[in-house]
């Protein structure tokens, strides 16, 4: 049974009163807040003071884990917007606890009464501390005299909302920022983010594993980002920039309130404003980045390759497999593809079988980062890639080019795309073929290097 706390009419200070009174909100007007002695467990929730949005426990798809979130009171869709708990879920909420703990922190404690999520926020002694979820679906905490120490619009998840900030507190150094989903049904950290330019200048990127910038919303001309058409005078958004001596921060606010959207960074590493479309009850974009899904950094993961043109638009390398099938059902690649079998690498002497061989990969996107190496032929760079063991993979084009490690950004071009080249990438002997000398696969020639 639902057990939502709602306004304060006589018939549902009844009900409240019969159905509920063992329960340990029991105060009138707490409608919209959590206040020193009360608790939210099991399925209770509470909800903004014009129920636009709800706070409580809630699992994700078909998970078994439950997370403290926020999502909209008003759409049937379930749309979470914040996570309290991403990467320390619950699995039983019925003995679980979110309430303020003594020192005027909002805590989330599980059965064994061992907090798994705190607000961090500073202590306050104050028994009058209270968390008021308001109806732009920010949480706030509030001390005694009434001042915000902590809010949920301070650390976002995956969504930044109309009237929420993303930026940095130069002080501090802490960035607002949105990180991704691991996947629909986890909330924990994936490995995309939608940040401030870690170099400092004033504009937005999107982000692989904290380093990699992937795209860029080009800079805060005064008026607008200049690549992100949206923030331009003329659309439903208002947005505006801050830069004092505290923190530097982009808002945005919509002209008309009825119009609920939100921006979100997707387990995709896609980063999309939604509007709310009433009509077909749907969430609809009204602009994505990247364009190409292949852009994004690192999509596929380790070995994977990104094919535009295909329905499955990961895929692994000849000779790899993928590190985690569970990842992929869900259609994320992070972990990547793994070798079926290990390399050889220079025991092929000690051994005295066969040792690696190269598959021809033709039409690639060629990964960044090369090394080069000064050698005068083909034959010299396959040679100088097989002398290491950490080489993974080589392409002789102007010149010889070996990678290192972990192969990324691996993309299938077509002919005619003048990004193109041929990348030759290191195999053990016995992932070839055995009857044939030379195999097509998917634009992949398979030879012996001998
Ligand atoms: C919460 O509600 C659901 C369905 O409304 C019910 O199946 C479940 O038992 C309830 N859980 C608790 C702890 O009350
Ligand atoms: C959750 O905890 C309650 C109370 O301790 C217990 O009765 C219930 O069986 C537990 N539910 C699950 C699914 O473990
Ligand atoms: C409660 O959380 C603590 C710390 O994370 C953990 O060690 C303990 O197993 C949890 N208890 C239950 C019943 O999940
Ligand atoms: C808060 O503390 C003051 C003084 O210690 C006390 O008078 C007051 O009743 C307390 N209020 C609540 C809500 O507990
Ligand atoms: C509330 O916080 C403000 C700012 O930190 C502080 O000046 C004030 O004394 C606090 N009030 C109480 C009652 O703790
Ligand atoms: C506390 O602050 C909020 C927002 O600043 C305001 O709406 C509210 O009226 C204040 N409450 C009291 C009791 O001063
Ligand atoms: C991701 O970043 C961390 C910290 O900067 C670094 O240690 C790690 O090697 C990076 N992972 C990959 C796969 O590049
Ligand atoms: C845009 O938002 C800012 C800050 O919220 C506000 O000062 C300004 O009046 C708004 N502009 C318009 C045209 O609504
Ligand atoms: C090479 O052989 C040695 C001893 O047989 C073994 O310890 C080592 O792991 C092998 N190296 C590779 C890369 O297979
Ligand atoms: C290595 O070669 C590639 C392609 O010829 C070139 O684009 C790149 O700048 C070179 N890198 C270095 C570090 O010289």
């Amino acid at each position: 049974m639902d057990t939502e706390i709602r306004p304060c009419s006589p018939l549902s200070f009844f009900l409240l009163f019969f159905l509920f009174s063992s329960l340990n909100i029991q105060h009138c007007g707490a409608t919209d807040s959590i206040s020193l002695g009360q608790s939210l467990s099991g399925n209770q929730t509470i909800v903004s003071k014009e129920g636009k949005f709800e706070l409580g426990f809630f699992t994700p798809g078909n998970s078994r884990n439950y997370y403290i979130g926020i999502w909209y009171k008003t759409i049937p869709v379930q749309t979470v917007v914040w996570v309290a708990n991403r990467a320390t879920p619950i699995s039983n909420t019925s003995s679980a606890e979110l309430k303020i703990s003594e020192d005027g922190k909002l805590v989330l404690l599980n059965i064994s009464k061992i907090p798994v999520w705190s607000s961090n926020s500073t202590p306050s002694t104050s028994n009058s501390t209270v968390a008021v979820l308001l109806d732009t679906g920010n949480l706030v905490i509030r001390n005694g005299s009434n001042t915000t120490i902590w809010q949920s619009f301070d650390h976002p998840t995956d969504t930044w909302m109309p009237g929420g900030w993303l930026g940095v507190n130069k002080i501090t150094e802490e960035y607002q920022s949105m990180t991704s989903w691991e996947n629909r049904e986890n909330p924990a950290p994936g490995p995309f983010a939608h940040s401030m330019d870690p170099d400092g200048s004033n504009q937005f990127v999107l982000l692989w594993n904290g380093s990699e910038i992937y795209w860029s919303g080009g800079l805060w001309n005064g008026q607008y980002f200049t690549a992100v058409p949206s923030t331009r005078e003329s659309t439903p958004f208002n947005f505006t920039f801050v830069d004092n001596k505290q923190r530097k921060y982009a808002m945005y606010t919509i002209r008309d309130s009825s119009f609920i959207t939100r921006c979100v960074i997707e387990s995709s590493g896609l980063l999309k404003q939604l509007y709310w479309l009433n009509g077909a009850q749907e969430w609809q974009a009204i602009f994505t980045q990247p364009s190409a899904q292949c852009d994004v950094y690192s999509l596929c993961g380790a070995f994977g390759i990104c094919d535009q043109k295909s329905s499955n638009i990961c895929r692994c390398s000849y000779g790899f497999e993928p590190a985690s099938m569970e990842e992929w059902e869900f259609n994320v690649w992070k972990s990547g593809c793994v070798r079926k079998t290990s390399l050889r690498c220079s025991n092929k002497s000690s051994t005295g079988g066969e040792g690696d061989r190269f598959v021809e990969m033709t039409n690639m996107r060629l990964p960044a980062n090369p090394q080069n190496l000064t050698v005068g032929s083909a034959r010299d760079c396959e040679q100088a890639c097989l002398n290491s063991c950490s080489c993974n993979a080589y392409a002789y084009v102007s010149g010889c080019s070996i990678w290192n490690g972990d192969i990324r950004n691996l993309q299938q071009l077509y002919d005619g795309d003048s990004a193109a080249g041929t990348l030759h990438l290191r195999l053990s002997a016995s992932d070839f073929p055995a009857s044939m000398s030379s195999v097509e696969f998917l634009g992949s020639r398979v030879f012996s290097s001998d």
